[in-house]
């Protein structure tokens, strides 16, 4: 998938729009893209073969794609769980918050950028499926950051916008480290 869109270009900073079922046949056909691109990046195999860089998370817009569905693939033991959400929500959410330690990653920035961004350690995400159905997930640790990483993107935040370049690691001392 080479039209993820880079940092800079300014779709990025789109506010995405809700989404309406039944869902374009074209944005179903990009979400089974989005998982693709998302579970073979995290192939060590497959990611060099196809030069990916490797990814746990993607949403629409950084395909250019101004609407309000986000993926999401984490490695577990056994394989890979998928995380499909449509019109995201947190509707809940832990005091305790977490940071990368090594520092937060985005496909559409291709640099490394080390600093804390504060996310909160537990979250529930309130949404749809692809067809249309309620659904909600419970998540913790790493998987916690990437929902709201994602749905950050459809406000238009990168997480680099957290980062303060003069002192970066300012709110870690309100953070734990993973
Ligand atoms: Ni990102």
């Amino acid at each position: 998938m080479k039209d993820i869109l880079d940092e800079k270009d300014k779709r990025l900073r789109l506010t995405s729009k809700e989404v309406t079922f039944p869902m374009d046949k074209e944005d179903l056909k990009k979400i089974d893209l989005m998982v693709e691109y998302l579970t073979n990046s995290q192939i060590e195999e497959k990611a060099e073969k196809y030069h990916l860089r490797p990814g746990m998370g993607m949403a629409a817009i950084q395909l250019g794609i101004p609407k309000r569905y986000i993926t999401i693939v984490e490695e577990v033991e056994d394989g890979f769980d998928t995380y499909v959400v449509v019109n995201p929500k947190i509707i809940s959410n832990s005091e305790e918050q977490i940071y990368v330690e090594q520092g937060e990653g985005c496909l559409s920035v291709n640099r490394d950028v080390v600093g804390c961004v504060p996310r909160y350690a537990r979250v529930t995400v309130e949404g749809y499926d692809t067809e249309g159905n309620k659904i909600r997930v419970r998540a913790r640790e790493e998987l916690a950051i990437a929902f709201q990483h994602e749905i950050d993107h459809l406000n238009g935040i990168l997480f680099t916008d957290y980062i303060d370049p003069k002192n970066p690691m300012k709110n870690s001392d309100k953070c734990r480290p993973i």
